[in-house]
């Protein structure tokens, strides 16, 4: 075990203390961060001759040296050095001697790892951004290659009105775009420079934090450093988006799950998808689904947990933010990896056009059209809502479906109903009439298909 802390201390830490303190095994992850803001710093010190132009210079090369072989795997962390920081400066001194001390000249461990951690998050919300990108473009294929299918859009899982198949992808194509632009939006918050606020109170030395934010290709410097080095907001915002998005796959998993029974018989996934049993034979499962809808409840966790990390903690650095780090990156690597699998998965979905088409003859979904034809006719909507509902009443008693009424059967409710009310029940028809802003009329499909192709493959 190595005594860490120069000269104020007479023993060296105790055991279990190193194991509880280390984080290494974790934010070594961080390395090419930290090496990075660690390279602008000491060119910067360099530059404003704080340190010599000579030390600067053995101290980046040394950085990037130290950079390769961690790519390389020739580099050995070591937790008796507690964090990724002090093994990277270690390391330095030990390559290059009495310079590598000068690197850490106003600069605080407290500013170094809000400034990795932010260029980090940075990096993960483009990456994010892509892979929003790609399920979405996974979406408008699947729409565009069954413009025709209809299928029964539900209301409390209740059958409600028929809908174009196109419609309902489309819906998960706006919530994965709004996603995109929260975490838009929150990568101008994340991308504030921290450095240069030191241990929390700023720095005696004439540094140019300026300088070291447009290298490191910040948009701005932090405005007040104890806020700088103690808040992780942008952290909770990251996982708030996460969660969002993982919300939202989830809730499309779950629609697979549903659709892919016997029950609803709508598709089929794909075998590269999908997994046997160990003992049933016959079995094909949604497993990838369910571990995208479980894997939901894990991120949530990671948000509740930042949440709660924060929320008791004075000004300014306390040694708890060390704790940010597990949650954020589990819900980075998890969202990444979810969207990319699910991405893949929706071109191996097989849909069953039939089976669709056969559901909307179930659950009177010409009911609304019916009372919007009496509507039209001068009744009341209210009253042509209840005529239609003793109408449906007749046919559940009768066992009976609403297209199989004759025009008779229909006047013994309502003197309103005309020849052409026939015509309106089909599911087409009932598709083809809802033709507002938003609706699932195929011209209105159609148009909003070509629009997210535009936006989506440039
Ligand atoms: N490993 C620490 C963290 O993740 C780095 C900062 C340590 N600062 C300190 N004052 N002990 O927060």
């Amino acid at each position: 075990m190595k005594k860490l802390w120069g000269g104020r201390f007479e023993q060296e830490a105790d055991a279990l203390v190193e194991r509880l303190g280390e984080s290494v095994s974790f934010d070594a992850r961080l390395a090419p961060w930290d090496i990075r803001g660690s390279i602008a710093h000491a060119r910067m010190l360099g530059e404003c001759a704080i340190i010599s132009k000579r030390d600067a210079k053995k101290i980046i090369a040394g950085l990037k040296a130290i950079g390769k072989d961690i790519v390389s795997g020739d580099f050995t962390f070591d937790p008796a050095l507690e964090d990724v920081h002090m093994n990277i400066e270690t390391a330095l001194t030990e390559r290059i001697g009495d310079a590598g001390k000068r690197l850490h000249t106003g600069r605080s461990r407290n500013d170094q790892i809000a400034t990795d951690v932010r260029m980090w998050a940075r990096d993960q919300i483009d990456v994010i951004d892509g892979l929003l990108t790609g399920l979405q473009q996974a979406f408008v294929t699947f729409a565009e290659s069954h413009n025709e299918a209809i299928l029964p859009g539900c209301t409390h899982l209740q059958h409600g009105q028929p809908v174009l198949l196109a419609h309902h992808n489309l819906a998960y194509v706006e919530m994965f775009s709004r996603d995109a632009e929260r975490f838009g939006q929150l990568r101008r918050r994340v991308n504030v420079m921290p450095l240069g606020s030191a241990a929390m109170a700023g720095t005696p030395y004439p540094i140019d934090r300026k300088r070291v934010a447009r290298e490191l290709e910040f948009d701005s410097v932090s405005a007040n450093s104890m806020d700088a080095v103690s808040d992780r907001d942008f952290l909770i915002e990251f996982c708030a988006n996460v969660a969002l998005t993982m919300m939202h796959l989830s809730r499309f998993s779950e629609e697979l799950i549903l659709w892919s029974s016997p029950e609803f018989g709508f598709i089929e996934i794909g075998d590269a998808f999908t997994t046997g049993s160990s003992i049933m034979p016959q079995k094909k499962n949604p497993d990838v689904a369910e571990l995208v809808r479980g894997k939901t409840g894990r991120v949530y966790g990671d948000l509740t947990a930042l949440l709660t990390l924060m929320k008791g903690l004075p000004l300014a650095y306390n040694r708890d933010l060390q704790e940010d780090k597990e949650p954020a990156f589990d819900a980075s690597d998890t969202v990444q990896l979810c969207l990319a699998v699910v991405a893949r998965m929706i071109p191996a979905i097989a849909i069953d056009a039939d089976a669709m088409a056969r559901a909307t003859e179930r659950g009177f979904l010409e009911a609304t059209d019916l009372a919007d034809y009496l509507a039209a006719r001068g009744l009341p909507f209210r009253e042509a809502h209840a005529v239609v509902g003793k109408l449906v009443l007749h046919c559940t008693k009768k066992d009976l479906k609403l297209p199989c009424l004759s025009l008779e059967d229909l006047r013994r409710f309502s003197p309103l109903f005309n020849e052409d009310v026939l015509k309106i029940m089909a599911p087409e028809a009932i598709v083809r009439a809802r033709d507002t802003i938003g609706g699932t009329a195929p011209r209105r499909v159609r148009a909003a298909l070509s629009r997210a192709r535009k936006r989506l493959f440039r």
